[in-house]
């Protein structure tokens, strides 16, 4: 408790301590302008360091607005002469009913104030119009003889000008009410009376003693040169204080992820490849050994592109050899699919359906040994649901020489998802364009199931032998976005894409990514 009373001290700035002081001489309720005055101090710092002393709890500050109301010039003019529905109301005591003009007349009422007149006597029940006529009601001849509770309030302010409105009674409240319905009658004017209040902890503060020796704040040149800083006092410094949120920019949690997963594939010596995304169907199916009639390539996973239908296809001894891989296996060793292959079918433009064109464009410009991989959108013809996209990223990737095998593929996916944090398994799978096949899977500790992410194995020779590969090749496409769902602990797939500020915002900025790398 000490300890908390000395650090609220040493913490106080100078107009705080000032404004405290005050309440040692001069009691424990006081105006701002009491302290103004016997501290010296102008209207500002008071109720600046009142407010902070408020937030710390070492004083109340108490508000109270008073609203004084006087009359306007008009209404000094009722208030004498009588609102103008009473002038209509006592010329039609006499005559109960007269015609609107003769009655605006006897009333000696001009235009304007004739409108005001009859909407009122209306409001007010006094009166009824009837073809032109007007008519005194029941309520009107009541109201004959006394006055309404506005007037009252009217009479009221002719004598005595000003009137607090505090704790009103019912009758100057109504008549209040009223009053200020009609424009320019009367003018209310507010004011905030402050008054500060020293609470028992401030007590405790002020009983401990404060000083008023000024804290440095800034220092000046001199100060660090003649060594006088070392015997400044300095305030202390409140590391709990409230700060404004605020919301640097920084990247998006998918875009981060992708990045995480280029910095893993480059530190692996890997080099980073792209292609197209608008492919032909030779680069995307064709070359990769699936036959022409595959299920893959049907109109539902696939999005044919009308504009521009037809995409260039490579030089013709590579199309060649792949036409005659699928028709009896060519040089490659197999038998092939056996059917005919058409050149046409190869030719159409298809957004890819996965990063693996990448890396048959990639084989076929370059010789091995090489390690490449690949980061990239892929289309298919998905409903949009929670848990898939007709868009999405995957990373491709291959390692292509002379020694290298199926261990070697599993070992570096293996080593892959260790360093995003995942364990992995793996599955057979089929693929047509590898064997060995497998598909890799995620354990889920806290949904206790493993979840596929993606697809790997050796590149046939059906593949191989066309793009003049002579060494074997190791290949992986997985997805991405079920990893980021995962490691943001997000249910929807949607989320990723959504722009939700308020849930981006909430992220943490290095969610993911290690800064010391
Ligand atoms: N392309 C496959 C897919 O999109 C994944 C895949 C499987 C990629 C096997 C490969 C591979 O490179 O060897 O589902």
């Amino acid at each position: 408790m000490a300890e908390d009373i000395n650090r609220i001290i040493d913490e106080l700035h100078i107009y705080e301590k000032k404004v405290l002081k005050a309440f040692e001489s001069l009691g424990s309720k006081l105006s701002p302008e009491e302290v103004m005055e016997s501290q010296k101090m102008d209207i500002k710092p008071v109720m600046s360091a009142a407010g902070s002393l408020e937030s710390k709890g070492l004083i109340k500050v108490n508000k109270k607005v008073d609203e004084v109301i006087s009359l306007s010039s008009v209404g000094k003019l009722y208030a004498e002469e009588g609102l103008p529905e009473r002038r209509m109301l006592k010329v039609l005591g006499e005559k109960e009913a007269l015609p609107m003009g003769e009655l605006t007349k006897k009333a000696k009422l001009d235009k304007s104030e004739s409108k005001i007149a009859i909407g009122w006597l209306m409001r007010k029940r006094w009166a009824v119009i009837d073809q032109g006529t007007v008519k005194i009601t029941e309520d009107g001849k009541n109201a004959l003889g006394k006055n309404e509770n506005d007037e009252v309030l009217l009479d009221k302010l002719l004598e005595s000008q000003k009137m607090l409105l505090f704790n009103p009674s019912k009758i100057i409240q109504q008549g209040y009410d009223l009053l200020v319905k009609r424009k320019g009658l009367i003018d209310v004017k507010k004011t905030t009376k402050h008054t500060l209040e020293i609470t028992q902890k401030g007590m405790e503060i002020l009983d401990a003693g404060i000083d008023l020796v000024e804290a440095a704040t800034q220092l000046t040149h001199s100060q660090l040169k003649t060594g006088e800083w070392k015997n400044l006092k300095y305030r202390g410094y409140d590391v709990h204080a409230e700060y404004p949120e605020f919301f640097p920019g920084k990247m998006h949690p998918l875009r981060r992820i992708i990045e995480e997963i280029r910095d893993i594939f480059l530190n692996l010596g890997f080099t980073e490849s792209r292609g197209p995304i608008l492919e032909s169907a030779f680069w995307n199916f064709d070359c990769l050994f699936q036959p022409q009639d595959h299920a893959a390539r049907e109109m539902q996973d696939t999005f044919y592109i009308k504009n521009p239908q037809h995409s260039k296809l490579p030089a013709d001894d590579l199309v060649g050899r792949v036409g005659q891989a699928h028709e009896d296996g060519g040089a490659t060793g197999s038998e092939g699919w056996g059917y005919q292959w058409d050149k046409e079918v190869a030719r159409q433009s298809v957004l890819r359906t996965h990063t693996t064109c990448v890396s048959a464009r990639f084989l076929s410009e370059n010789k091995p040994p090489l390690k490449m991989f690949s980061v990239g959108r892929v289309f298919r013809r998905e409903t949009i649901t929670y848990k898939h996209l007709p868009e999405f990223h995957q990373v491709e990737g291959i390692v292509a020489a002379e020694d290298i095998n199926f261990r070697n593929l599993l070992g570096i996916l293996k080593e892959f998802y260790k360093k995003l944090g995942f364990e992995v398994r793996f599955r057979p799978a089929y693929f047509p364009y590898t064997y060995l096949s497998t598909e890799c899977e995620i354990y889920l500790p806290e949904k206790e199931s493993w979840i596929e992410l993606g697809g790997a194995g050796m590149f046939r020779p059906e593949v191989l032998e066309p793009l003049g590969v002579e060494t074997p090749v190791l290949a992986f496409g997985l997805g991405i976005e079920r990893l980021a769902m995962i490691r943001l602990g997000i249910k929807d797939i949607r989320m990723l894409y959504k722009s939700d500020l308020g849930w981006l915002r909430n992220l943490p900025v290095t969610q993911g990514i290690d800064l010391e790398d």
